[in-house]
């Protein structure tokens, strides 16, 4: 009997002892039978590091580095025989000619599609600053970021390419986005660009 009591109150005590503090609140780091793999070696995105000269986590991209398809396209990744077409076409890709000029016209077949595509990401990364009407009043405005309006003489005459190259290297104040939209997506904002300037400024025999 004496025995039983003790167990009897070992078993209380322990269970006591487990359950009775769940929930209760404690600074202390917690007691961890099973650490599994809670706690690793890792490098945070976006934080400092003393180890690069440049002090980022993230490492930029080598270069050169030539992407081979994409998420949804797995097949061209691992393709054996993989072509880069466009590698080293600097129409396509910089907007120039062999010169080092700008192209005057997009070098792409101009279809609805591209229009719409470039209205679509027009919208996502340009809108804020730039309104959607391409007129400098975006919502970023009434804090500071005074951003271009389309309609000025000046970029009305300015050649695709230009444009284009302002989409991949960015100008002045005006961040480059070449790491976020793909060569083809900027000529299709470069082509919506050119629809909204047609918008704000019609001519009675329009031709594009
Ligand atoms: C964060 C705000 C911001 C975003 C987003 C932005 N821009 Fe700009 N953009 C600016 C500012 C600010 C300027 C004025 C730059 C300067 O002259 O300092 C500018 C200037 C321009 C110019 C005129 C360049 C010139 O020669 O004066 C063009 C064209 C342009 N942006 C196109 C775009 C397109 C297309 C996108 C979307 C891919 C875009 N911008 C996204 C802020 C932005």
């Amino acid at each position: 009997m004496r025995i039983f009591l003790a167990i009897y109150l070992f078993v209380i005590i322990g269970a006591m002892g487990v359950l009775g503090f769940r929930g209760s609140i404690s600074t202390k780091p917690p007691l961890e039978v099973f650490p599994d793999m809670d706690r690793q070696a890792r490098y945070k995105p976006q934080a400092e590091n003393e180890f690069f000269a440049d002090g980022r986590n993230d490492r930029p991209v080598p270069a050169g580095t030539v992407a081979r398809g994409n998420y949804f396209n797995q097949q061209e990744v691992f393709s054996k025989d993989f072509e880069d077409t466009i590698l080293g076409d600097t129409t396509f890709l910089e907007g120039k000619n062999a010169d080092g000029s700008f192209v005057k016209k997009l070098p792409i077949e101009v279809s609805y599609e591209l229009i719409e595509q470039g209205k679509e990401k027009y919208d996502i990364f340009c809108a804020v600053c730039h309104g959607a009407a391409g007129d400098g009043n975006g919502v970023t405005k009434p804090y500071g970021v005074l951003a271009a309006n389309y309609h000025d003489e000046r970029l009305r005459n300015e050649t695709d390419g230009y444009l284009f190259d302002v989409i991949t290297n960015g100008k002045g104040l005006m961040l480059p986005f070449n790491d976020r939209i793909t060569p083809e997506e900027r000529w299709a904002i470069v082509l919506y660009v050119r629809a909204l300037q047609k918008s704000q400024n019609p001519e009675a025999e329009a031709g594009i």
